[in-house]
């Protein structure tokens, strides 16, 4: 039987972890995580997922403080407020979400937020501590939806050790930082992208497939080897007819009426991966708090 990992249970419990600790946190310290949301202009997926981001924020316990600016502003002025949030004592992670309007210049943004208060794990410090193997875990900022897809990977109490990961998609969001995180766990990973020679059959070699290319239905059924474990990052809205009627629908990367039937385990959309990436800007965010008192 195949298991369908319930991304939105494991988040959950996250959060329920994450509400006790910052709980805890304010007894100890009179004072409770701080998250600065900034969205530019009025893209609509953007407000669906600021907003997401902001309610589940605060049922933890996080202060949010919200900035929604026009999408005319210019970089200058973004890159003024980022600076004065840098500087403010109740604001321990800053985020900006992306995409950003075409003027803007998207790592100078993310360059100019303090390392200590990234709360998306962008920064090319936080990137660079990733790849270096040394770090700890606990007090790193990692990029929120690929520690979510590896948190859920670990939910299935497997052996990662050894195992043939293929990551498709070789974005700075998810596909690099996935790599840096399998390799840390001693998977044998390929990344794989657009230029990828016989994508399908690497896939058939792989035990754990994740999928972040943002195409929708890409991985067939054919690809994927029995037994394999499939992670689908997608999230793309595709028009049907329904009743002679057309209707958008969320689909994954996947085909997954195909694919159910050959992995051991797979992550449905919605309901997969997207819970985790907010559970764990709210872990990023704590952790930039309490970090905060290591100074
Ligand atoms: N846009 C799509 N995914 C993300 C994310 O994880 N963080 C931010 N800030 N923007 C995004």
């Amino acid at each position: 039987m195949t298991h369908i990992i319930n991304g939105k249970e494991i988040a959950q419990n996250l959060r329920n972890n994450l509400k006790k600790e910052i709980s805890k946190l304010k007894n100890k310290f009179g004072d409770v995580p701080g998250l600065a949301v900034i969205q530019v202009g009025n893209i609509a997926a953007s407000s669906v997922y600021v907003k997401a981001k902001t309610k589940n924020a605060q049922e933890v316990g996080i202060e949010v403080i919200d900035h929604h600016l026009e999408g005319s502003v210019s970089e200058e002025e973004l890159l003024k407020l980022i600076n004065t949030l840098n500087n403010k004592n109740n604001v321990h992670g800053i985020l900006v979400q992306l995409p950003l309007p075409e003027h803007m210049h998207e790592q100078t943004i993310l360059d100019s937020i303090h390392p200590d208060k990234d709360a998306d794990g962008f920064h090319p410090v936080n990137v660079g501590k990733l790849s270096i193997a040394a770090h700890n875990d606990e007090n790193l900022l990692i990029p929120c939806t690929p520690y979510g897809c590896l948190i859920m990977l670990k939910d299935l109490n497997i052996d990662l050790v050894g195992k043939n990961a293929v990551v498709i998609g070789r974005s700075n969001i998810v596909g690099k930082p996935m790599a840096q995180l399998l390799i840390k766990e001693s998977c044998t990973v390929t990344i794989t992208h657009s230029k990828t020679k016989d994508l399908p059959g690497l896939c058939k070699n792989a035990d754990i497939i994740i999928a972040a290319v943002g195409r929708p239905r890409m991985v067939k059924g054919e690809w994927v080897k029995e037994g394999a474990i499939v992670i689908d990052v997608g999230i793309n809205r595709v028009e049907i007819l329904k009743d002679g009627e057309k209707k958008t629908l969320l689909v994954g990367d996947v085909e997954y009426s195909e694919v159910e039937k050959k992995a051991s385990a797979i992550t449905p959309v919605p309901g997969g991966v997207g819970p985790m990436t907010i559970a764990c800007l709210l872990r990023n965010t704590t952790i930039a708090f309490k970090n905060s008192f290591l100074k």
